[in-house]
């Protein structure tokens, strides 16, 4: 075991643990975007950056492992300064259409920019312009709303074993499409909606719920998807 100091809080975990799940298996939550329990890590969005004493930069939690006597902060000043300017870096390349979102009220970015008091960003620079990608029946794709997270391509490869999305291109312009970015509805998506489940914007959303309620709205139900016979489980909206 390893033991190691969260917010002033003695903590022991296995070694090999790292610091974002240390602290919430401690009762500690540590804001997070790119970070899903069952995918591979991939430290992408830095929201989850610590304080850890001794150490010249703050480290993303989520790829950061625990170490003896590791002493961490997770809401000192550097850190909440630094989430704040994630928020807004983010905010300056999406749209400012939360009202009418569809993922409105149910937003990760929108959770963190209140909690931290991000009401608006301070950067003002180029803005990705993409059609929103309405060919299949139950997923709408609004790349404008995406922040690069990687969830959606992990879940469709790592859990699913389809690999119909991956990330595109380069700098400004990455971002997350189907093979010869062809719309989503001719690609071989057999619509499990995993996609829509982990990610934690409006990116991605339930199309056939478009203007249908809010999320907290709606009832789930467990069930089995009927599509291509792996017989994996999802919640159905009813
Ligand atoms: Fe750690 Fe995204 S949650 S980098």
């Amino acid at each position: 075991m390893i033991n190691v100091v969260i917010d002033g809080k003695n903590v022991s975990v296995p070694s090999g643990t790292s610091i974002l799940k240390a602290a919430r298996y401690n009762g500690i939550e540590i804001p997070n975007l790119c970070y899903d329990p069952e995918l591979t890590v991939f430290g992408a969005c830095r929201i989850c950056v610590v304080e850890v004493e001794g150490a010249r930069n703050l480290m993303a939690a989520c790829c950061t492992e625990v170490a003896e006597g590791m002493v961490v902060h997770t809401q000192s000043a550097s850190v909440v300064e630094a989430r704040k300017m994630i928020i807004e870096l983010l905010l300056a390349n999406h749209p400012e259409d939360c009202m009418t979102c569809q993922k409105f009220g149910n937003c990760k970015l929108a959770d963190y920019a209140y909690l931290y008091g991000v009401r608006k960003s301070s950067f003002a620079g180029e803005k990705r312009s993409e059609p929103v990608d309405t060919s299949n029946p139950c997923i709408e794709r609004d790349m404008n709303k995406c922040i690069r997270c990687g969830k959606c391509v992990r879940v469709c490869s790592e859990i699913q074993g389809r690999h119909i999305v991956d990330f595109s291109s380069r700098g400004f312009g990455t971002k997350i499409a189907t093979f010869f970015d062809m719309p989503l509805g001719q690609s071989e998506c057999v619509t499990c909606g995993s996609c829509v489940a982990v990610c934690p914007t409006g990116a991605l959303t339930e199309a056939v719920m478009k203007g249908q309620g809010r999320s907290w709205e709606i009832k789930k139900v467990r069930t089995t998807c009927p599509y291509c016979g792996c017989g994996c489980n999802f919640d159905l909206n009813v």
